[in-house]
């Protein structure tokens, strides 16, 4: 027997951090400050950033995104031996929330905008830290709705976040493409049941825990062909 085809999904929830905004973009501001640890310092600020959120859902001790950026930030410091004065940890801070906005964003949203397609961010980020990120990409008018985290108090993949999606949208999970860069994050909106597209920018190493996403790609692009139109988009590249 042919598997059942899964339906079409009705509309689209992007992560933010990684996903729309480029997170090792303060590299640059990084190596700045601290010329050779750039890149590294970004890294380690990203992944610890990320600990502390599970760390922090997980012990019921839930603090915005936004301090445990700032917390992240001076750990990362300390474990490179960087001397992280009160300066170069509000310009790097003050960099995060104006993180660059991957060049594809636009022509993609737009593109879902024209398909008549919602297009909405479910992320770990705070309200405040998500509307000037947006607004300041430019993306205001193209994404609706913008949910964060911060309303149930937990961080992903807790199913409390991932259930803020279904319920602002009113369908069921799998009628939902959920967009992620981070592979785990990816895994975790599978599991609750959603239609994934990982965008495997990095060329990561899929997770090990026997789940694959909906689909893999390289750019957020790949969104586009959930939702092909008659003409342009069945046209060979
Ligand atoms: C977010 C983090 C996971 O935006 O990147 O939710």
């Amino acid at each position: 027997m042919m598997p059942m085809p899964s339906p079409a999904p009705e509309a689209v929830l992007f992560d933010a951090y990684g996903t729309l905004f480029d997170v090792y973009s303060v590299a640059l501001a990084a190596e700045q400050l601290f010329p050779g640890q750039g890149q590294a310092l970004a890294t380690l600020w990203r992944d610890k950033q990320i600990d502390y959120t599970r760390l922090c859902s997980m012990s019921g001790r839930y603090r915005p995104f936004w301090d445990l950026t700032r917390a992240g930030l001076r750990f990362a410091a300390l474990q490179r031996d960087i001397t992280l004065t009160a300066e170069a940890e509000d310009r790097l801070m003050n960099q995060y929330r104006h993180l660059s906005a991957f060049p594809e964003n636009r022509v993609v949203l737009q593109g879902l905008r024209e398909r008549g397609v919602r297009a909405g961010i479910l992320s770990n980020g705070d309200p405040e830290m998500l509307a000037v990120a947006i607004k300041s990409a430019g993306l205001a008018d193209l994404i609706d709705p913008v949910l964060s985290a911060h309303s149930v108090r937990r961080f992903k993949t807790d199913p409390a976040v991932y259930t803020l999606g279904t319920e602002a949208l009113g369908l069921p999970a799998k009628k939902i493409l959920f967009v992620s860069s981070n592979g785990w994050d990816a895994i975790g909106a599978s599991w609750f049941g959603y239609t994934t597209l990982w965008v495997n920018r990095a060329g990561a190493p899929l997770e090990q825990l026997d789940t694959e996403p909906t689909r893999i790609g390289r750019s957020l692009r790949d969104v586009l062909n959930f939702f092909p139109t008659t003409t342009s988009d069945n046209r060979p590249a």
